[in-house]
């Protein structure tokens, strides 16, 4: 008997339980199945630059591991990475002392230990949509039951009826999941909204996880180089955690690590959860942080302002192709348009890998709120753009 015949080696499958077989997974992911094999497709699906991490970055790692960074580090995170970061969010967003700073493996795992910490079964969470799915589908693994408000889309782009998220954030609600910048559709809460959502669930009690990863990647014309944070508005020990990341701002994403803005008084438990999940994240990426929050600001600057001719730029490009309805929108590093084709937006894509080599995202992979559009991350030079440009205009004149 071959192996094909015996699977499981003669075991019957088994399975995962029921909160994790219901997962959705991601349709992004089989976006990019369907490529694979392929020679020559231009991916532009995921979300993260194609530039690597600064030097200066990578050489404070290498430092630190030549200095034997090697051991495990207290829950939280290493005391001068916790007090750097504290000092950052402070010269942004106001005071803010290390007490309130939690490292973590990544936005992912603050998101994760944000979730682990306030949602268990039956908790009604609500969480602004389109999304990226991590979001949605992290407090169902929990058990928790979570609820949706779209975003509406016209011609001012993607915007939030706030009395819509009003209605759904009743009392009851544990938690308030909101992504601004957002992941897929660019859209930046406005800081009187943000007063508006923290005033509204300090009255009815919702705590609210902000994941403001994206908050440097922000291209208002004379406006601050940091989006509108809940940090602004809301104090440190009220019922507001704060999700971050060196991901985005730095180009980090391979290295995992991130970290959470939460009151002092959570921090006990939150070191519980880091030990479960992760103990701490990695020691030497820990000390090249460090060198990112207190030195990477002309690098930041210097590549956001890429970001925004490419965005520019690709904006220009779409809008001359037939059919599609396409807007520059205000941070974050993705555009989320629509389409000929886009009403099933996951075989566009696979139609799109397959017969013009070009890789986006379907945009019913960010909720069924996305479907009808495509995201496409402009993360990369401009002369990628032009090809990628040129491939879908010869997809849409066949
Ligand atoms: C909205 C959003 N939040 C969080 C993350 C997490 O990023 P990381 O875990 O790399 O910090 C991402 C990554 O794409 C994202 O798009």
């Amino acid at each position: 008997m071959t192996t094909g015949e015996r699977p499981f080696g003669g075991f019957p499958a088994v399975s995962a339980r029921d909160a994790v077989r219901a997962l959705r997974p991601s349709r992004i992911r089989e976006v990019a199945n369907a490529g694979m094999g392929l020679d020559d497709v231009l991916p532009f699906w995921f979300g993260e630059s194609d530039q690597a991490t600064p030097q200066f970055i990578v050489d404070a790692a290498g430092r630190a591991l030549r200095d034997g960074a090697t051991f495990y580090t207290h829950n939280l995170g290493i005391a001068p990475l916790r007090e750097a970061v504290a000092g950052y969010v402070s010269r942004l967003h106001g005071a803010t002392r290390a007490d309130n700073i939690a490292i973590t493996s990544g936005g992912v795992s603050a998101l994760m230990l944000a979730t682990q910490l306030l949602a268990g079964p039956g908790d009604r969470v609500v969480a602004v949509t389109p999304l990226w799915p991590n979001l949605v589908e992290m407090p169902k693994i929990l058990g928790a039951h979570v609820e949706t408000v779209s975003l509406g889309y016209g011609a001012e782009g993607w915007t939030l009826d706030t009395e819509k998220l009003f209605a759904a954030l009743t009392p009851g609600t544990k938690l308030l999941l909101i992504n601004s910048p957002n992941n897929p559709t660019g859209w930046t809460l406005s800081a009187k909204e943000q007063r508006l959502l923290l005033d509204h669930c300090r009255q009815r009690d919702i705590w609210i996880v902000a994941d403001e990863v994206y908050e440097r990647l922000c291209y208002s014309e004379d406006g601050p180089a940091v989006a509108p944070s809940f940090l602004d508005a809301a104090d440190r020990e009220e019922k507001v955690i704060c999700v971050n990341s060196f991901s985005k701002s730095w180009v980090m994403t391979g290295w995992r690590l991130g970290w959470l803005v939460a009151p002092a008084s959570l921090m006990d438990d939150m070191s519980k959860l880091i030990e479960y999940n992760t103990s701490c994240a990695p020691s030497f990426v820990q000390q090249a942080g460090i060198t990112a929050v207190k030195e990477g600001d002309a690098f930041v600057r210097d590549f956001v302002a890429g970001l925004k001719d490419s965005r520019d730029h690709l904006v220009r490009g779409l809008a001359a192709l037939p059919g599609i309805d396409v807007k520059a929108p205000p941070g974050a590093m993705y555009l989320f348009f629509s389409m000929p084709g886009a009403e099933d937006s996951l075989s566009l894509c696979k139609a799109l890998v397959r017969d013009a080599g070009l890789g986006l995202a379907p945009g019913v992979a960010f909720g069924p709120e996305g479907e009808g559009f495509v995201r496409w991350c402009y993360a990369c030079d401009t002369a990628r753009l032009d090809e990628g440009l040129r491939r879908l205009r010869g997809y849409l004149a066949r």
